[in-house]
């Protein structure tokens, strides 16, 4: 199409005295010509970035030749383009130069005009370039994000940023032209207009009422405009604009309008322009912290809302302006507080501490001094001042706090009158009502808060009626729909957050829909929260689907989300069971006139709940003119049975809503308890609300003064502490007060019971659990009740200060709380937002209307302590206990975990059996089941009690059979120490007892028993042992599986309990690690290489992620490996190797093969991998936070790698996002992992400056540091700690780029950071020795550089000397003759080489001496190491009780001392000459060194292990009368002796 610019319309829009802002749609070709005829030019260079050059670049670019070629200009002007990377990272120095550069080379000069198209980034980072270019070019702002069109394209701010912060650098510098082309849009992500949405809510916030209510009314509408593509340029001209385009230019010129304005008058920002930023002052704070995963526009949302409670606070803004701002900026999918789960799941979340912020805010350019400086609203569209106001720091900081802390006191302004919010229950009824009604209706107290804020938003987006504003919001205006109600657009759901009482009603009012003839495709869904989401609707689902409706549960039967199809209630009976809420008969109710035909509602299934719902719904319909006829029989007595007849409700012009009376409850609790008077306008006899009773049926039963008229509630409460039980209260109709109740009742003196309240149960949390658990903090005590409870009230100064209040998200148990904390000193309550639901003021009020002062608690700093975990604080010698089925091996476990602990162990049944002198079979069968669990449990709690240290604990195998028991077990698990779960295959289980005995049998079958055990011994452990033994007991064991699984044992639980964590030592600075990464499908299959795969690793890496099963690796797609899966894989390896093992669960975002979404299954198998007892833990720092926190607390004696990779290469590590990521990971890891991508050689130096930088850093973790990809590997040279490896022999690399130990070993050398050495044997004659040969073969097997040499030499003198003293020098072998004349030459003697007296090895050790570097030889022995290993791969430690030592040379000396230091017993020693072993034994004064002239022992006394050092040709040695006959023993031979094993074979 030709394209001409006189169909074009443009609104223009005049800044600085000039109409320069020109806003449409589809303006190219007006751009085009106005650019062209008004800046005449040799060049015009029109600058964007790559995502808009896609788009939109190949529009621009014909039009401009097009009018370039109509010009009469010579020569002709050039149309140049410049495309650039997108993104923040682009507005840099680096990127201005490159701008600068692409200028110069194309000669542009003086009279250049450059043209900027794309988002704020573009705007600002060519804008700053046009500033300066030749001393400053002529430039224009083509914006195509949103935010850029508001807000960056307009004032003339330009700038970029540096690694110190952002728009540091910058200039003012006004464009010619600002061309808004609102079409742009069409292709923004929705993200982010909605961030460009909040620039535009704040601007009419601050400046126009008129604007905002355009704004607050009309979301959907805007989102439609750029949701629709336009089609064949629709919009460029008016009779072309639909009403959603032209709805959303008048947004756009209305803000812009503003800012121009604003600007106009302040340029330079010195007073007015400061207004703009509303909501910014917090925002960017949090901004700084959140960025870049957060938008702009997102920060200053919350900041906005913050900004507008912190007006509220100083008692300047109502809550109807700050709960509209809410509702606003929430229907442009904006986030409002930093408790929005986009947010809260971001683990850079938890450094958003209070501190932090004010700390940042410090900086803001508006402050002046220290005082700092926040917009602040007095009403929607107006500000307090012309400019910002000085708020002090406390007030910021107790808004920003997520907890508050009450302080006890009479209360300031005793007697209190005042009025509370208006009710939930009739506001929501309200605004069905009146929106299924005809005519106007205008709501007078409406509550503002989340529930109603949703059932609005529901009834909006359902088009069944609209909403406005009157009184600066104090009034509702509904202009009703008539019951015409339609589906959301496609893919549109309702969401409802936690709000039920919205969920009830809407999910009738949604049958109500009517089909649209075109589009019966569509149903309408609504969904809510995860706890919404559990909360039942099942009952009203059944009754409406019953009539014919059609209602879909799309998760869990009987719970949101739900989708229902538009087809109209049919209507005629209805039966709903009303036992658990009365909002499903109000929701019937409510809609009933609608239904085709009349109702007659029919309550059935027994007791019905809080009748006065029900009534008050009844008496509403009443006053919106339908009259519901209830039943009764002939007697008289009303039926649970309703009539209700067809009708369209007729609005009355004005609707007051009552005082809410739940809420009216605290305000008269807190006059009850503080013994002081409280009066409640709007809320007395004639309220529909149950719960106007509460001050007669609790409060003047506990002993307060009430007093009440038909709208008025007086209580004056006894002296305090004066308080009385009531001995029981039935609160079925004012179910929401027990609460208030509970807590009142918690200092009454006396037990009060609350009755009738058995659906609180179901509420937005188990409130009456909740309500138990938090009283026990305070050391009062509840006995749950079917139906309600019982709480054993308390002195106020028996009463725990100092309690941290759990809210469970709900706003009752906060409120509630509140009330107790007036008069509990230091009271914590968590969650103060929580009140949003019905009060969201509640906390100013307080203060302000009732006079007790509040203060902003910050829990995010006092647990900054970041990387506790609940298990290190438990004392390193408490008591393991075990757990596990009868026959899985606890005993044969616990006995080896406790002799290699050094503790006591300790059966549980014998214990049993000694404290109550009856063993446990002969008890059962006296006393029976029952009785034994209660002695059980007993026994339990007093092993718990007194065995509290230095024992391993073996317990029954029924001992979870009982909740009380269980909980004493989880109680240990979490508070004291270790409850090791012993877990064996159950058909070896089943094997094993059909042969036991000592235990009472099984009454059902065992597999049974096992099925049902399985999940407590899960729940109530800390820890998995997977015991995998084939035979439990020992002596048909075959020795050298048996020592795998001994030294197994050993190392788990010296491990978990701390005694011995089987950490890696080299992890400090200045040494090397690394680990290898398994990629094996099956861990197995590496078994056969496992030697030659671990050379030079000090960890093994678990992938996890790549993980397969047979089943799993035939399945195509994504697989997650079973936890069972994983079980066996860390238990096999775990028989293979004692490396400790680092634990990964690699998702597909960060470079593995885990899906991304299923971040629960992830967390399930971190979980299992520290359950499992895994050395290292890794851990994404993209995980949810509190998965985070729950994997910290659990992690014990094990370490968490906390792990960020960037694949897309845009991480550089000088940039800010490094430091970001290496902060949040540093905040909860041991370990800091960060993997970036190299896209030069260049990056891994930037990356070796940053770890370097890091590491001088006081208190730095180790710092994994690496560059994937090719260009990365030298990253993986010039790393120190654990730097993963991969091994030729290994079926994949786990990382491109990733190199073997070898490879490393060799790199570090070419470069010079690892010097090759000298290594020597000495000694004479050695000219046959293989020492050489082994050595050098080992060198180049890990490639490292050194040499090893004989020296065979005539004595120790000048020529050992001078190779001693070569700095080169890197260690020796020392042989006969020379092992002790070397040893005059050394500086230090190791404890061995001590005790041995003679040296083998000559060790060359750095120093540091007043910090100069110097160098020691160290002599040590190492024989007895070897003679030691030999005999642990055979038996461990443990086992080892008598021992023959053969010969008393030097090696038999190495012999005993590592026999000594392996704990043998007895230690025989023979020798052909019998003074040469006394010589030997005399060396030894503790070991116990028997000398034998003959191989004879005493009975029982055989040695199990025997040592020979003598040449094999010397040793034709006679055995003992009893032994076997002769044995020939090879040099050095160890053997397990025959004596012990000869059983299985194994072991000679
Ligand atoms: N100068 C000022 O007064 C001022 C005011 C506010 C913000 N800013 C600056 O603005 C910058 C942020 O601007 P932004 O939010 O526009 O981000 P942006 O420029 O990075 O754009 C956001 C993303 O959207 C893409 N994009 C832009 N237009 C598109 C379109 N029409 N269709 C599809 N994709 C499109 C971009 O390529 C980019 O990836 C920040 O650097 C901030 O400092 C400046
Ligand atoms: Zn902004």
């Amino acid at each position: 199409m030709a394209s001409s610019t006189t169909d074009t319309d443009v609104y223009k829009v005049s800044i600085l005295g000039n109409e320069s802002i020109h806003c449409g749609f589809h303006l190219i070709p007006y751009i085009a010509q106005t650019v062209l005829t008004t800046l005449p030019s040799s060049t015009y260079v029109l600058i964007t970035d790559t995502h808009i050059a896609k788009l939109h670049l190949s529009a621009f670019e014909p039009e401009f030749e097009r009018a370039l070629g109509a010009s009469t200009v010579t020569p002709k002007p050039r149309f140049l383009t410049l495309v650039i990377p997108p993104g923040e990272t682009s507005k840099s120095r680096e990127g201005k130069a490159n701008i600068e550069d692409f200028l110069l080379l194309h000669k542009c000069t003086r009279d250049s005009v450059i043209l900027a198209l794309g988002g704020g980034v573009i705007g600002d980072l060519v804008g700053f370039v046009a500033a300066t270019f030749m001393r400053g070019v002529k430039f224009c702002q083509i914006p195509t994000t949103l935010l850029a069109m508001v807000d960056s394209s307009v004032g003339g701010k330009t700038a970029i940023d540096t690694p110190h912060g952002k728009n540091l650098i910058g200039a003012f510098w006004q464009p010619e032209y600002i061309f808004i082309d609102a079409a742009f849009l069409e292709t923004l992500p929705t993200r982010e207009f909605s961030n460009g949405m909040a620039e535009v809510v704040k601007t009419a916030a601050i400046w126009n009422e008129e604007e905002f209510i355009s704004l607050e009314s009309h979301s959907s509408e805007i989102f439609a405009a750029i949701q629709t593509p336009s089609k064949d340029h629709a919009g460029r001209s008016k009779s072309t604009r639909s009403r959603s385009q032209e709805l959303l230019l008048s947004v756009i010129v209305g803000s812009i309008s503003v800012k121009a304005h604003i600007v106009t008058i302040d340029e330079r920002e010195t007073g007015l322009r400061n207004l703009v930023n509303f909501g910014h002052s917090i925002g960017h704070a949090i901004e700084a912290v959140l960025t870049p995963t957060i938008l702009h526009g997102e920060c200053v949302s919350i900041g906005m809302i913050l900004e507008t409670e912190i007006s509220r606070q100083m008692g300047i803004l109502s809550q109807v302006g700050v709960g509209r701002l809410t509702r606003c900026l929430k229907s442009y999918n904006l986030p409002v507080s930093i408790s929005d789960p986009r947010i809260a799941n971001l683990p850079a979340a938890k450094l958003l501490s209070v501190d932090r912020l004010l700390d940042i805010m410090r900086i803001d350019k508006k402050n002046s001094g220290p005082a700092k400086k926040i917009v602040i609203l007095s009403r929607i569209g107006a500000t307090h001042e012309p400019r910002a106001t000085v708020v002090p720091d406390i007030v910021i900081s107790k808004t920003l706090a997520e907890s508050a802390t009450v302080v006890p006191g009479v209360p300031s302004q005793h007697p209190v009158v005042m009025s509370t919010p208006g009710s939930k229950s009739i506001s929501n009824r309200a605004l069905v009502l009146a929106a299924l009604g005809k005519g106007t209706c205008k709501l007078r107290n409406l509550l503002h808060s989340d529930d109603t804020q949703v059932m609005m938003a529901a009834l909006s987006e359902l088009k069944g009626a609209t909403f406005s504003w009157e009184d600066g919001g104090e009034t509702l205006v509904v202009a009703g729909g008539e019951g015409s109600l339609s589906v959301p657009p496609k893919g549109k759901e309702l969401y409802l957050g936690n709000a039920g009482t919205a969920a009830r009603f809407l999910t009738t009012v949604c049958t109500l829909v009517q089909s649209s003839p075109n589009d019966n495709a569509d149903v309408t869904v609504i969904t809510g929260n995860a706890r919404m989401k559990q909360r039942p609707i099942g009952p009203l689902v059944t009754a409406l689907s019953a009539n014919g409706s059609q209602i879909q549960c799309l998760e869990s039967e009987g719970c949101l989300p739900l989708a229902i199809t538009p087809n109209g209630l049919k209507g005629g009976r209805i039966q709903l069971a009303a036992s658990v809420s009365s909002q499903y008969v109000s929701s019937i109710l409510l809609c009933a006139p609608y239904a085709q035909e009349s109702i007659t509602l029919e309550l059935i299934g027994g007791q019905v709940i809080s009748q006065p719902y029900i009534d008050m719904t009844i008496a509403m319909m009443k006053t919106f003119g339908v009259e519901v006829k209830r039943r009764a029989d002939a007697s008289g007595k009303l039926l649970d049975v309703y009539d209700i007849p067809k009708g369209v409700y007729v609005n009355p012009p004005n609707y007051s809503i009552e005082s809410d009376a739940s809420s009216a409850t605290y305000p008269l609790a807190i006059a009850a308890i503080t013994g002081t008077s409280c009066t409640i306008d709007n809320i007395g006899t004639a309220s529909l609300q149950g719960d106007a009773k509460f001050a007669v049926e609790v409060l003047q039963k506990m002993g307060c003064q009430v007093s009440q008229t038909e709208t008025q509630t007086t209580v004056q409460g006894p002296p305090i502490g004066q308080l009385k039980a009531i001995e029981e209260v039935d609160m079925e109709i004012m179910t929401d007060a027990f609460l208030t109740a509970t807590a009142v009742a918690a200092v009454a003196s006396g037990r009060t019971r609350i009755l009738g309240i058995a659906n609180q149960r179901v509420k937005e949390c188990n409130r009456i659990r909740a309500m138990i658990d938090e009283l026990a903090k305070f050391g009062v005590d509840c006995i749950e009740l079917d139906d309600g409870l019982e709480v054993i009230g308390q002195p106020i100064s028996k009463l725990k200060r100092g309690v941290s209040v759990h809210c469970y998200d709900d706003h009752r148990v906060a409120m509630a709380f509140s009330v107790l904390s007036t008069v509990i000193e230091n009271t914590i309550i968590e969650e103060k937002r929580c009140v949003e639901k019905t009060w969201p003021n509640w906390w100013d009020d307080l203060e302000n209307k009732i006079g007790i002062k509040v203060e902003g608690v910050d829990l995010a700093s006092l647990n900054a302590s970041g990387s506790t975990s609940e298990s290190s604080k438990r004392s390193p010698d408490a008591s393991v206990f075990l757990i596990g089925m009868r026959g899985t091996g606890k005993t044969f476990v616990g006995e080896l975990a406790a002799l290699s602990l050094g503790w006591t162990f300790l059966d549980a049944d014998q214990y049993f059996e000694t404290k109550l002198k009856i063993g446990v079979r002969e008890f059962v069968h006296q006393k029976g089941w029952e009785a034994f669990r209660a002695a059980e449990l007993d026994i339990l709690k007093s092993l718990v009690a007194d065995k509290a240290s230095g024992h391993v604990i073996s317990l029954g195998g029924g001992i979870v059979e009982t909740s009380a028991a269980r909980d004493v077990l989880k109680q240990y698990a979490i508070t004291q120490g270790p409850v090791v779960f012993i877990a064996r295959p159950i058909d070896e289980i089943v094997k094993y007892l059909n042969t036991e005995t000592a235990r009472p049998a099984y009454e059902e079958p065992i597999i049974d028993v096992f099925r049902r055990r399985e999940p407590w011994f899960t729940e109530c452990s800390s820890h998995d042992f997977i015991n995998p033994v084939g035979e439990v007991n020992n002596d048909a064991l075959c020795p050298i599986k048996a020592s795998a699984n001994r030294n197994e044992i050993a190392r788990f639980f010296k491990h978990l309990t701390g005694v011995e964590p089987n950490l890696t030592h080299s992890l400090e600075p200045g040494r090397r690690s690394y680990f290898l990464c398994l990629t094996y499908p099956d861990v197995q299959q590496a078994f056969p290489y496992i030697d030659e795969l671990t050379e030079g690793a000090d960890a093994l890496e678990l992938r996890v992620d790549l993980l397969r099963s047979e089943k799993g690796y035939e399945k195509i797609g994504d697989v997650v490996p079973s936890v069972a899966y994983v079980s066996e894989q860390v238990a096999h390896l775990r028989r293979v190797t004692g490396l400790p093992i680092v634990f990964t669960v690699r998702t597909k975002a960060q470079g593995g093969a885990f899906p991304d979404e299923k971040q629960k299954e992830a967390v399930d198998l971190l979980k299992a991998g520290l359950r499992l007892g895994v050395e290292y833990l890794d851990v994404e720092i993209c995980l949810p936070e509190k998965s985070i926190r729950e994997l910290v607390a659990k992690k014990g004696t094990s370490q968490i790698i906390a792990s960020w990779h960037d694949w897309s290469g845009n991480m550089k590590w000088n940039g800010a996002l490094v430091k970001e990521k290496y902060d949040i990971a540093a905040s909860f890891g041991d370990i800091v992992k960060i993997v970036g991508k190299a896209n030069s050689l260049q990056d891994n130096f930037v990356l070796y400056d940053f770890a370097t930088a890091i590491g001088r850093q006081a208190g730095a973790k180790p710092f994994i540091a690496i560059n994937m990809g090719g260009d990365g590997q030298m990253s993986r040279i010039l790393n120190s700690t654990f730097t993963p490896v991969s091994h030729p022999l290994l079926p994949n690399k786990a990382a491109p780029g990733q190199l073997s130990f070898k490879q490393i070993q060799q790199a570090l050398h070419l470069l010079g950071l690892f010097p090759a050495k000298k290594f020597y044997l000495f000694g004479t004659p050695i000219s046959h020795s293989m020492s050489p040969t082994l050595h050098n073969t080992g060198f180049g097997l890990l490639g490292l550089p050194h040499q090893y040499n004989l020296f065979e030499t005539k004595d120790v003198g000048e020529e050992i000397k001078l190779a001693l003293a070569d700095p080169d020098f890197g260690g020796a072998s020392v042989t006969i003759p020379y092992k002790l004349d070397i040893i005059p030459l050394l500086d230090k003697l190791t404890p061995a080489a001590e005790a041995i007296g003679a040296v083998n090895t000559v060790i060359p050790k750095l120093v540091w001496n007043d910090g100069v570097p110097g160098r020691i030889l160290v002599g040590d022995n190492t024989d007895w190491l070897g003679i030691k290993a030999s005999i642990t791969q055979r038996l461990s430690a443990s086992e080892i009780q008598t021992a023959l030592v053969i010969g008393a040379g030097g090696t038999a000396r190495a012999a005993i001392y590592a026999l000594q230091n392996l704990g043998a017993g007895t230690i025989y020693l023979h020798n052909r000459t019998t003074k040469k072993a006394e010589e030997l034994a005399a060396v030894f004064p503790d070991a116990r060194v028997k000398v034998i002239e003959e191989l004879k022992w005493a009975d029982g006394q055989a040695p199990n292990i025997i040592v020979s050092t003598v040449p094999a040709s010397a040793t034709t040695t006679s055995a003992s009368d009893d032994g076997n006959g002769s044995l020939s023993l090879p040099a050095f031979a160890v053997l397990v002796s025959p004596w012990i094993c000869g059983r299985c074979g194994h072991g000679l």
